[in-house]
């Protein structure tokens, strides 16, 4: 066989099939072209330029709408926003009814400006600073949580500095951990207070007059699409949960933590929410039996399920190049603005993410092709061995699944590109809601007269 031959046989055709099932649930198609929010994208890419995240509006409210009615009256959704800060998503969700959880002073700080009622913020991280903490007690935000003891006793001189008492829910990393794609707990880990030394944290607490456990939270790990795992997590959490309550006194809130998934990829199934619904009747009724717990409130902190399949990442093809019987499709975006469709977010195997050729949604497949971006690495490989339709500069390839994680979790700075702008797309229209960067913003702030010697 010959090298195109073989790469051809192994060229990747769910790619693009992972991409129909993904526009099926959330997009429309007209003649050929992808529809998102009812605008056509090719139109976005001409209008906005390339290239650019869009998100469907309608798709994160439906989002919302589903974790609700999968959850009973106690339960109340804090969206998790390192999956995506845009400020007018932020909006929406706070409009959703949705509190936020945060994990830096610049997210607290976004959180903020999106007008979320500073009860409705919940402040999660290991590493939280001095200023940080400090911009916490002073907003006067719902519920800090605590990652370790030293954080405690931080977070209690900074309150009594300020006549203030501090709620903090404990967070704690399980002795054993279930599943999840990327494990933060169960090992030796900076997330959390072990759980093997919960004691001596609340023995810390009762000497500390100015921090109140008022709650306790558990994040097991992230992009979960199986039930069972979440009611072994949830479980879990309410055994904790009991334990630290039998020491402090009945509990306002419990923290299960986000992780709910969207399947990527042809071997993933959706999260199967009638038996999320189930899981979450049955951890109700755990709660109501325990007089300690009857009363708490509980919460979720989904990132990735409320925003990823609203989000496109669209980019034009600018170069067709042939090497050694590959062909390369070279696009203007790529892992600076979108490191996780590269596979360098932390993927164990790189695989490729939906992508569509939007301007001609379902025509014919032509063999297969490397969809590569513009740095001076081959880490910016967005699509490896994709069969796609056969590819001309201007076409606008659309990876899909790119409203969590995507724009937010990506290194802007890598080869002084501009940054990408946003675009809300709701009721067929469509708003600009961060502007494209510029090549000045590299420029800006630096020593530009700077002498060496
Ligand atoms: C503390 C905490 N809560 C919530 C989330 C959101 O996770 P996901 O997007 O998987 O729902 C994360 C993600 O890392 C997290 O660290």
């Amino acid at each position: 066989m010959t090298q195109s031959a073989t790469s051809e046989a192994r060229s990747d055709r769910s790619t693009v099939d992972t991409a129909q099932r993904t526009i099926r649930q959330y997009f429309d198609i007209e003649g050929e072209r992808l529809l998102i929010g009812g605008v056509c994208a090719k139109d976005l890419a001409a209008r906005f330029g390339t290239p650019l995240f869009a998100y469907d509006a309608a798709v994160v409210r439906r989002k919302v709408a589903e974790v609700r009615s999968t959850l009973s009256g106690r339960f109340s959704i804090f969206y998790s926003i390192k999956a995506n800060p845009a400020a007018a998503l932020l909006k929406l969700l706070i409009s959703e009814g949705c509190g936020l959880e945060v994990a830096s002073g610049g997210e607290l700080k976004q959180a903020l400006a999106a007008g979320c009622p500073p009860q409705m913020i919940l402040f999660a991280g290991p590493g939280k600073s001095e200023t940080e903490l400090a911009a916490a007690i002073d907003a006067r935000i719902l519920e800090i949580h605590v990652e370790s003891l030293d954080e405690l006793e931080q977070i209690n001189r900074l309150a009594s500095n300020r006549g203030q008492e501090v709620s903090v829910a404990l967070r704690v990393n399980p002795v054993d951990a279930a599943g999840g794609a990327m494990r933060m707990s169960g090992k030796p880990s900076q997330f959390g207070i072990d759980e093997e030394c919960l004691d001596q944290a609340i023995d810390l607490t009762e000497r500390l007059p100015n921090v109140r456990v008022s709650g306790v939270h558990i994040f097991m790990g992230t992009q979960i699409l199986d039930a069972a795992i979440l009611d072994e997590q949830y479980r879990r959490a309410v055994v904790i949960a009991r334990r630290v309550a039998e020491r402090t006194g009945p509990l306002r809130r419990i923290d299960f933590g986000g992780g709910w998934g969207t399947p990527y990829f042809a071997h993933e199934n959706p999260l199967d929410l009638a038996a999320v619904a189930d899981v979450i009747v049955s951890i109700d009724r755990l709660l109501a039996a325990e007089p300690l717990l009857s009363k708490a409130a509980a919460i979720i902190e989904p990132g990735r399920f409320l925003v990823n399949e609203a989000g496109v990442y669209l980019t034009e093809v600018i170069r067709i190049k042939e090497s050694r019987g590959k062909r390369f499709a070279i696009i203007d975006g790529g892992m600076h603005h979108h490191l996780a469709a590269s596979g360098n977010l932390g993927q164990t195997i790189k695989r490729n993410y939906p992508i569509a050729v939007v301007n001609r949604v379902g025509a014919a497949l032509a063999g297969s092709t490397e969809i590569v971006g513009p740095l001076c690495t081959p880490l910016d490989t967005v699509g490896r061995n994709v069969a796609l339709p056969a590819l001309r500069n201007g076409d606008i390839l659309g990876i899909l699944l790119s409203g969590a994680y995507a724009r937010s979790a990506s290194p802007h700075g890598f080869l002084s590109h501009p940054s990408p702008p946003e675009v809300l797309v709701e009721n067929g229209i469509a708003s600009e809601i961060r502007a494209r960067g510029a090549v000045e913003d590299f420029l800006r702030d630096q020593a530009l007269e700077y002498e060496n010697g």
